[in-house]
């Protein structure tokens, strides 16, 4: 079992030891490119880097960053939960599942965004009140994506009549992070 589970911001001087948690957890090698330009894009908050830290290490981090909306009338600005991480070795504990929710619940106290967005596994999310995006009238960012995977977790300003393309920051492009490759 694991010890106490405490989920909170990420400090500053924490950076290297969340990015080795999420690079563990993923096993990919997109994932150190996307992170690293996230960490330095304009889309990055410092105040939305959430850790969850176990017997005073870090277990696992989940990020989020903004991204748009191409709504017909306007552009909106919303949130993308990409990428989450739980340390190999302590995967299926509860802490991905903490670390989700703890850090949702204060995403929605303070952010004025309507949406978090993500592409995911379809059978983990809908636990924590995201839906599929395409059933709230939203279109993915790629035809790449699949229609299960893209799904989206109202915030206490959406407005259901919201309509609308998820636009990726840059970011995402650059480290080719949106959608499945063949
Ligand atoms: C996904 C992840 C963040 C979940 O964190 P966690 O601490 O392992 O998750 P929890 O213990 O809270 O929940 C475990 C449940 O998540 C679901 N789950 C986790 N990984 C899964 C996967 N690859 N496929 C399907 N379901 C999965 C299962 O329902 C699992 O239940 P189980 O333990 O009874 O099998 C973690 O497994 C991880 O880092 N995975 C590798 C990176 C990754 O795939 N990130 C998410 C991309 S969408």
């Amino acid at each position: 079992m694991v010890g106490d589970v405490l989920v909170r911001v990420m400090r500053a001087d924490e950076w290297a030891e969340a990015r080795a948690v999420c690079i563990d957890a993923f096993q990919d090698p997109g994932i150190p490119v996307l992170l690293d330009l996230l960490r330095t894009s304009w889309s990055w908050h410092d105040d939305l880097a959430f850790v969850a830290e176990v017997d005073g290490a870090i277990a696992g981090m989940v990020l989020y960053t903004s991204s748009f909306v191409d709504a017909p009338d306007r552009v909106v600005d919303v949130l993308v939960l990409s990428p989450v991480g739980v340390r190999r070795d302590l995967q299926h504990r509860g802490i991905g599942h903490r670390l989700i929710t703890e850090s949702l619940q204060a995403v929605a106290a303070t952010r004025p965004e309507p949406l978090v967005f993500l592409e995911g596994i379809p059978s983990y999310y809908p636990r924590f009140g995201f839906r599929i995006a395409a059933d709230m009238g939203f279109t993915p960012a790629s035809t790449r994506i699949p229609r299960a995977a893209f799904m989206a977790y109202p915030l206490p300003n959406y407005d259901p009549s919201l309509r609308g393309a998820l636009v990726y920051a840059d970011a995402f492009w650059r480290a080719d992070g949106v959608g499945l490759r063949e």
